[in-house]
């Protein structure tokens, strides 16, 4: 597959040095319950933070805080090294946070290159009342072959696309509006193996483009084949927070899965 996307138009001030993200001492409750407690983490261009965590662990309601979509109780968000609030999704989206949640916003039975410009249409210039599709379908055409997807048909509805395939029009969709900072929310959770190499090449790729990805998953196969960094959450906790080279696959393997807890059910069980 060739990476050949465009690299971010703005890159983090200090050439990348200073985050793109970062959290610092996040805590969030619903109501009594706490759902992440003291979590701190950084999200830097050209590389993958990998967040692990079982059902339950937290994983969703850390990218909806990084997302835009709720906000931490106590703790800070530092966009490019400055405090942050964002006000909504649409809010951090403008900042360059685009997220792409496992349940697709998309339309089935729409053809491809309407899904990719949903809501963000082009409009013809001398018409503006008309939707100018042949430039969309040339865009999409050209965005989705950046990232190694060929499509002979931009024409054919997103429904009848793979799995993997729509993950990746998502990514590059999220790309061609300006994000810098991809989450993936468990991209690979419902694939096969074939499918989820896919959408592992595209997080490659985004990651050599420069943008950063965070990677949720509860995999860790998946997350050590194309992390830098990973966070693993422990019902709101943070377990791990190390770098690809401190971990090896088995440990990271076994931290997942409740470590010293999962030996102690397997000695109970006499296997
Ligand atoms: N909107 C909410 N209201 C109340 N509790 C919530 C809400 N969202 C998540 N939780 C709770 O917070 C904890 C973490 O959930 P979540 O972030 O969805 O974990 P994960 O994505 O890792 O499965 C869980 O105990 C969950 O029940
Ligand atoms: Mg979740």
């Amino acid at each position: 597959m060739t990476a050949t996307m465009d690299r971010p138009t703005e890159e983090a001030p200090s050439g990348g040095k200073v985050p793109l993200v970062e959290l610092k001492d996040v805590c969030k409750t619903y109501g009594n319950i706490t759902a992440l407690k003291d979590i701190s983490l950084r999200v830097h261009a050209g590389e993958v933070t990998g967040i692990l965590g079982d059902n339950g662990a937290g994983k969703s309601t850390l990218i909806k805080i990084i997302a835009g979509l709720h906000q931490q109780t106590e703790g800070e968000l530092l966009l490019d090294g400055e405090p942050t609030r964002f006000t909504s999704p649409a809010d951090a989206l403008d900042k360059g946070i685009a997220t792409v949640y496992q349940n697709l916003a998309v339309v089935p039975l729409m053809p491809v290159w309407r899904n990719f410009f949903l809501g963000q249409e082009i409009r013809k210039k001398s018409f503006p009342w008309a939707l100018d599709s042949n430039a969309m379908r040339a865009t999409t055409l050209t965005e989705l072959s950046k990232m190694g997807i060929d499509l002979p048909d931009v024409d054919v509805p997103i429904g009848s696309l793979s799995g993997g395939q729509r993950q990746c029009v998502a990514i590059a969709r999220a790309v061609f509006f300006g994000a810098r900072v991809l989450i993936l929310d468990e991209p690979t959770a419902a694939l096969g193996v074939k499918q989820s190499g896919v959408v592992l090449k595209y997080i490659t790729a985004a990651k050599e483009a420069g943008f950063g990805v965070v990677f949720i998953t509860h995999n860790p196969h998946h997350a050590h084949m194309v992390g830098d960094h990973f966070v693993l959450l422990n019902r709101g906790r943070q377990k791990l927070d190390c770098a690809y080279d401190e971990i090896t696959l088995e440990h990271l393997t076994q931290q997942m899965a409740g470590g010293d807890e999962l030996e102690a059910l397997s000695h109970e069980l006499g296997r």
